[in-house]
C-alpha cells in the first residue's frame, strides 16, 4: 500500500513539507484548485514550484481544474510522477491524458462522489489509475462518504469485466477509522488533516498502514 500526503489544510508549508519528507510517506499529493472547478483556489504555479526546497519526495499532482492543458506543461517540469484530472471537465480529456504521457507521467482521471463509474468507461484505455474522491473536492479535513466502499466495489468489477488494469487511488477524509472501509479496494491512499493536524507525522502514517496489513 502506498501512502500520498496532502498538504492542503497546512498553514506552514515549508515546515510541514519538510517533515513529510522525513517520514515514510511516498509521494507528496499537491491538490490545485483554480477557483472554477471548484470554488477554492490554490496559490500560482511561480509559488507553488518552490514545494521541490522542502521535499524530495516524487509530486502526485491532482488538478481540480477547468482546463488542466495550461497545468499540466508546468507541473510536469517538477519531480512528478501522478497527474491527475477531473472526469467531470469540459476540455478535450482524451488531449489532455496525452499531453501528460508524452511527458512519461502517470496519467490517472479522478471521479467526484456525484458522478458515476459509467462516465469513466471510455478513458479506460488510457488510464494508469483512478482517483475516487470520497470527499466533495475543494477543501481538506471533510468527512469521508459512507457509500464510497460500494463504488470501489464497482470499479473493481468493471477492472475486470473490461479486462482493465488500472490501480485505484482513494482521496479525501482518510484516518484510522475509515481506511478500513477502503483498504482492500485501493493500491494507495491519499491522506492530509489526519496526517498533517498531528504532533507525530510518522506515528500517524505507522497507525493507517498497520490497518492495511
Ligand atoms: C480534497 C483534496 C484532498 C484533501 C485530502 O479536495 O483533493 O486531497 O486535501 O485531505 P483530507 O485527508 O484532510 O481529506
Ligand atoms: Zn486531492
Amino acid at each position: 500500500m502506498k501512502v500520498s500526503a496532502s498538504f492542503l489544510s497546512s498553514n506552514n508549508i515549508p515546515e510541514d513539507l519538510t517533515k513529510l519528507n522525513n517520514t515514510d510517506v511516498d509521494y507528496i499529493h499537491v491538490d490545485i484548485m483554480d477557483g472554477k472547478f471548484v470554488p477554492n483556489k490554490t496559490m500560482p504555479f511561480r509559488e507553488m514550484k518552490h514545494i521541490y526546497e522542502y521535499t524530495s519526495k516524487r509530486l502526485d499532482v491532482h488538478l481540480m481544474v477547468e482546463d488542466p492543458s495550461k497545468y499540466i506543461p508546468l507541473y510536469a517540469e517538477l519531480n512528478t510522477e501522478y497527474i491527475t484530472i477531473h472526469v467531470e471537465i469540459e476540455e478535450d480529456i482524451l488531449k489532455d491524458l496525452e499531453m501528460i504521457k508524452d511527458y512519461s507521467i502517470k496519467c490517472g482521471l479522478a471521479i467526484s462522489p456525484d458522478t458515476k463509474v459509467s462516465e469513466l468507461i471510455p478513458y479506460l484505455p488510457y488510464l494508469d489509475y483512478i482517483l475516487v474522491m470520497s470527499v466533495y473536492p475543494g477543501k481538506g479535513g471533510q468527512k469521508f462518504i459512507p457509500s464510497i466502499p460500494y463504488k470501489l466495489e464497482h470499479l473493481k468489477k468493471l477492472r475486470d469485466e473490461k479486462n482493465s488494469n488500472f490501480i485505484i487511488h482513494v482521496d479525501g477524509g482518510i484516518n484510522k477509522d475509515t481506511i478500513k472501509y477502503v483498504k482492500d479496494y485501493v493500491d494507495m491512499f491519499v491522506c492530509g488533516s489526519y496526517i498533517c493536524c498531528s504532533d507525530d507525522y510518522q506515528a500517524k502514517i505507522d497507525s493507517l498502514l498497520e490497518t492495511t496489513k
